[in-house]
This record gives C-alpha cells, structure tokens and sequence, in this order.
C-alpha cells in the first residue's frame, strides 16, 4: 500500500470536519474561517455534496464560491480534503437520465431526493461522475490548499447492492472472470440443488427477491461483485486525480462501523488509498460504545498496515438519523476522540464544521452548533483543537499490537446469510467482545484476516470465522505452532470459499489444529443459556463435540443433552496452544476469564499491569524510540496508574511512580521508562 504520501503536508495532528459552505451565505463563510482559526482547525473536507452548486445545469459552472473559499481557507493556513462532488447526482442528470437510479431487491427505484441515488454499474453515471472528478482536478490542482482528493463520499453508504438491469450485466462479467465457465459456476454454486443449473451466463441475475432463500452461493457472489463493483468506481475516480495530480493523495471515507456496516470488504480497498480514512459513529443504545471504538479503530489501524489514518467525521454529540438520539457531554466527546487517537489516528475530523439550519441534517451535532460561540460545545471544539496541537509530536508514531482478533467481511457475509443452524450468531460482535476482553487486560489487538501476516502476534483470537481458506487455516495453525495462542470459536471454519461444508465433522478446517470433532449444531434459541461445569453457562450455541486424544477438557457443558461434552478445549501445537471454544459465555465476567486464560499462557506482556476496571490505556511509538501512553478513564472514579513519564495535559509530576486519571478524563504520558 502506498502510505508515503502521508501526512498530508500538516506539521500537526489532523483536527478539523466536514466544510459544506455553500449552505450558508458569504459573510457567514467568512465568519467560518476565522472560527476555524480561533479553534486550530488545520483540514476540512469541501465540497462534498456540491455538484448542484458547481453546476446548477449542464455546462454552466458556477466556481466563484468555491474559488473564495478555497483562498480564504489557504489564507488561513488550513489545508482542504477536496472532494469529486460526485456523492449526490443533481436533479437535472437523474431527470435526463433516470436510468442511473438504482433499484432494490425487490425492484424498488430509488428516486432523487436523498442522495447517493447512482446505480455503481451504469456506464452513464460513470461517465457523468470521471467528469465531474476531472473539471474540479484540473480547476484546483495548482490551488496551494489542496492536501487530498476526497473520493465521492462513504461508497455504498446508502446502496451497498445495486439489483439494476447494470448491475446483472456486471455481475456476469465479474461472474465470467472468476469462473471461466459456466460449468465452474454450476459446481461452486451447487446448482443440481432445487433446479438451479444454467446452461449460460445471460441467465445469472443478481439475487433478487425470490419465493424462498436464494442461492447461497450467488448472495455471498452478489455481495464479492458489489463490493468490488463500488472499489472499481473509486479506482476509476482516483485514477482520474492521479493523472491530473499525481503528487496529491487520494482516499475515500471507509465506514467500518455503521448503517452499511460490512458491505463493503474494506481489506480488498485498503491497498488501493494513499491515505486511509475512516468514519465512526456512536450508537445510542450502545452501553459501552468505548469497545465499538477501539475495535473500529484496530480494525482500520490494520486495514492501513499500522500506518497513521485519518478520522474522517466523527460527531460532537447527537447524530440525527437513529430512532432517539444521544448527545453526549464535552467529556465524553473527548474519550470518545480520543480513542481514535490512541488506536492510531493522527487526525481528528467531525461531521460537520457549522450545524445545517435545514435538511435533513439540521438536527446533526457540529463543531460550531446553532446556538453560536457562547456554548459548552464550542469551547469542547476550541479546547480539543489546543490538546491536539499540544500533542503534535505524537504525529506519525504507531500503536503497538501483540494480539489479533481475526475478522473477515466475505466470512461475516456468508455466516449471517439466511438459512442457517441460528441467525444470533453475529461474528462482528463476537470480534468486538474479544477485542474488549482484550483491552481490559491492557493488551493491544490489530483485527486481521486469517491470511494475513500473524508472525507478531502472540495472541490470536478467532471469532466466527464461517469461511476460511485452505491457506488461512494452515496460516492460522502455523502461527500457533511457531508458538502463538490461538482460540477458535464455534461455527469458525465450517465451509469454504464457496460456502460448501468441509465434510468429516466439524470444524474441518481446524479439526487438526484443535483436536476436536464436533458432530451436530446445538444452536441455542434466544435468551436459552446451556450449563457449564464451572458454574457458568453459555448462549447463542452449543454443540455435540468430542475432544481427540492429546487434547484437555477444560470446560465441559453441564446438564441437559450435551451434559458432560467438551465445552472449552485446549491443545499444544509445536510451541504453541490452540484453545476451541464450543460455546459462548453468558457473562462478560465468564467470557473474560475464558481470554484471561488465553493470554496466561501466551506471554504477552500488558501495556500496564492490573489495568483498573473502565480504563483503557495503549502505547504509541515514534520511529525513534520514543513512546506514549494513551490513557483513557471511562469511569466516574480517579485511576491511578503504575506508570512513570510526563503527562502532556495538564500539570504532572514527571517524577511520580503513578499517574492519576481524573473521572472521565484523558492524558498522555511522554514515557521515560518502559515500566
Ligand atoms: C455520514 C456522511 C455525512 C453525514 C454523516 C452524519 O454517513 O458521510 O455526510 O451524513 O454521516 O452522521
């Protein structure tokens, strides 16, 4: 991946958000920029949404706003994400072209009047779109303020699957190049089931709806093309930029959190950003939204190869599109910040600079809310802006990770298609407890792919992992043998890549590496939990497993029709242990002691030893040497911590043995020891 165009000309951390100016008249944008100012933005994200406003009809162009605000922004010293303006088609393209509406399963249009109504396939709106990306490329590309191309916006946010007329066209010829023949096709996708074998490709549709349960090869294919159908549309967008400016990098904003949250395989996209973005969200009803952070942030922490990222938006406080939204207070906000910083981001960006006074988004926090200057959320913004320039010499240091929770998007979209032994099983979630339960024992965790390299992690867990290849497992079994501690959950390497079982007995891509042989699903139904011999009980799954010989039962299902099989199993693998777990604990309490024992045995050192309950702490390194702790209070009590350094925010002693914490704060230790 080409990361060395990071960091984007700033000599400072990223802070900043989204820039919709042409919602507002002229003397508010100039109001804008000295805000911006005051605050220590250093990069916003323009004209995202502005097709229509550039060009209100075809071939008239109205650049001045645009112009102006691109000056007065370098004038002020603020470097500008600049966008393709391509995220939301104007009224007079889908009025002479309505056919680059998409279309749902079920073959609902979807009309203007939102945005993102393109469909990805439609050779007209490709055309349309290369254009518009290349008129603002050759307008800006020797515009000083121009730091990155900001690529359409979230790709497939709203219409991750495309069932147009277009999209079967580019399914079959996604279908073509990967199956050669359709006799290829008919094996993978076992069409002598229910009558389904094709004699050509003109007959394959993408999987619409139907009388009963498609296909469940041609979902799992629907959803490959999709996403490569939507990485193919960035690809040609920056391929555009690139030839017009080849020094400027180029991204689009990834959500692997979120509405669409797993459309798209952001592992296949990550090599094709010079930068990678990210947005993230704070779900309402989320007790501990701090885990879904750290996780999102691993996650795209990996997806960037340990690079430096960018939080392209973030909110304040409340977002508008949940049933009942939350605000949160600047406290919080901050943690929340900062824990995109503390899993490696080196740019803290939200949506949006000034809150819309209308649309549909008028009730979306910003930096700058209605209520103008004089509120606590304003100087949240304007304090956030002073932290982040006090800690401009984190810039470019990475987090250090001796652990790795295995997560696969193509995996997690045949797991959860439908017919299946349960549809509770949810691999993300299972991925984000064990990230948590990692994190609570002060132990850092990338989120990879099986295939990946597993060469620094001491510690790997596998989750629902429904899908693995040949070279996954084994890579999997020889990172245990070279001495890692691995443990594999249920329902993880059940079937291929084609999503037919591994036959013999279950798990049959790790029944070797684990020791066991498991016999039939128990799936449990919602709210049932199933006895375990140390007094705790299990949920979601159970199953008829046998250990082999070589392998020990550490944990055995107790009571009902499994009573006394093997529930948690371990087994030495060359240097290593593989652990199998056949069921999955009822209590946070009970799940942690399951990974506590995990990494008992693995060696891995924690960032800080006896990490109080509901503080977070991670380890950012410079190239040369130095370090940082980023330290993160997620409760109502001071923490104190083991730890030697200089706290970089507020007073400190440098000489102390313990840092202190206030209740809900943040601090960064510079560290003098490795204590
Ligand atoms: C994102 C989108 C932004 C804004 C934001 C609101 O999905 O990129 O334009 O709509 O959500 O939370």
């Amino acid at each position: 991946m080409t990361t060395t165009r990071w960091p984007l000309a700033l000599d400072a951390l990223g802070f900043g958000g989204d820039y919709n100016p042409e919602q507002w008249p002229d003397e508010i944008r100039v109001e804008d920029v000295a805000l911006m100012r005051e605050a220590g933005v250093n990069l916003v994200s323009l004209g995202i949404f502005s097709w229509a406003t550039i060009e209100p009809m075809e071939g008239v162009f109205e650049w001045g706003w645009l112009d102006a605000t691109m000056d007065r922004l370098h004038a002020a010293d603020i470097r500008v994400d600049l966008a393709t303006a391509t995220a939301s088609p104007p009224p007079w393209l889908t009025a002479q072209h309505p056919e680059i509406l998409p279309v749902r399963a079920d073959g609902t249009v979807l009309w203007p009047g939102g945005r993102q109504h393109y469909r990805i396939a439609s050779p007209v709106w490709r055309r349309y779109a290369l254009g518009m990306a290349r008129r603002i490329a050759e307008r800006y590309r020797d515009h000083p303020a121009l730091a990155l191309w900001h690529v359409d916006n979230e790709i497939g946010c709203h219409v991750p699957h495309d069932f147009s007329d277009d999209a079967a066209v580019g399914f079959r010829r996604w279908l073509r190049a990967r199956y050669g023949t359709i006799d290829e096709l008919n094996r993978a996708w076992a069409t002598a089931f229910w009558s389904q074998r094709y004699s050509g490709f003109d007959q394959v549709l993408p999987p619409r709806t139907a009388p009963t349960y498609p296909n469940p090869t041609q979902q799992l294919d629907f959803a490959r093309y999709s996403s490569d159908a939507l990485l193919s549309y960035y690809v040609e967008l920056r391929d555009v930029l690139r030839e017009v400016t080849p020094d400027v990098p180029c991204t689009t904003n990834f959500m692997v959190t979120g509405p669409s949250t797993g459309a798209m395989d952001y592992a296949t996209w990550a090599g094709e950003m010079d930068v990678v973005s990210n947005d993230h969200y704070v779900q309402a009803a989320d007790p501990e939204p701090q885990a879904d952070i750290a996780f999102s942030a691993s996650l795209v922490r990996s997806l960037a190869g340990g690079a430096p990222w960018v939080l392209m938006e973030h909110a304040t406080s409340a977002v508008n599109w949940q049933p009942q939204n939350r605000s949160r207070t600047p406290e919080e906000s901050l943690r929340h910040s900062f824990g995109h910083l503390a899993h490696g981001a080196d740019a803290l960006l939200f949506f949006q600079w000034r809150a819309s006074a209308a649309g549909a988004e008028k009730y979306h926090s910003a930096m700058l809310p209605h209520a103008g200057t004089d509120t606590e959320r304003w100087r949240a913004t304007v304090r956030l802006g002073g932290i982040l320039r006090d800690l401009a010499e984190l810039r470019g240091s990475r987090v250090q990770a001796d652990a790795a929770v295995l997560f696969d998007w193509p995996s997690t979209w045949a797991a959860q298609l439908d017919s299946h032994p349960t549809n509770l099983v949810e691999p993300r979630r299972l991925a984000v407890a064990l990230h948590r339960a990692l994190g609570r024992r002060g132990v850092t965790a990338d989120v990879v792919r099986a295939g990946d390299d597993l060469a620094g992690y001491d510690v790997i867990l596998v989750p629902a992992l429904y899908v693995v290849s040949p070279e996954g497992a084994a890579n999997v079994a020889a990172a245990a043998a070279r001495g890692a501690s691995a443990l594999v959950t249920f329902f993880s390497g059940i079937a291929d890549e084609d999503d037919h079982v591994l036959l013999g007995g279950y798990p049959g891509a790790w029944r070797d590496l684990l020791g066991v042989r498991a016999e039939e699903f128990w799936a449990l139904q919602s709210g049932e939990h199933v006895g375990l011999d140390d007094g705790s009980s299990g949920q979601l799954w159970s199953e008829l497993v046998h250990a082999l010989p070589g392998t020990d039962v550490v944990r055995r299902f107790a009571g009902g029709p499994l009573d006394g099989l093997p529930a948690l199993t371990r087994r030495t693998v060359g240097k290593g242990t593989a652990w199998y777990l056949a069921t999955w604990p009822s209590d946070e309490a009970s799940l942690q002691r399951v990974v506590d024992l995990v990494v008992d045995g693995s060696g891995v050192v924690p960032v800080v030893p006896d990490l109080p309950p509901g503080v977070e702490v991670t380890r950012r390194v410079a190239a040369d040497g130095r370090s940082w702790l980023i330290i993160l209070n997620h409760t109502d009590a001071p923490a104190v911590l083991p730890v030697r350094g200089t706290p970089l925010l507020g007073a400190g002693d440098p000489n102390a043995d313990t840092v202190a914490v206030a209740p809900g704060a943040v601090q960064v230790i510079r560290q003098t020891d490795d204590r």
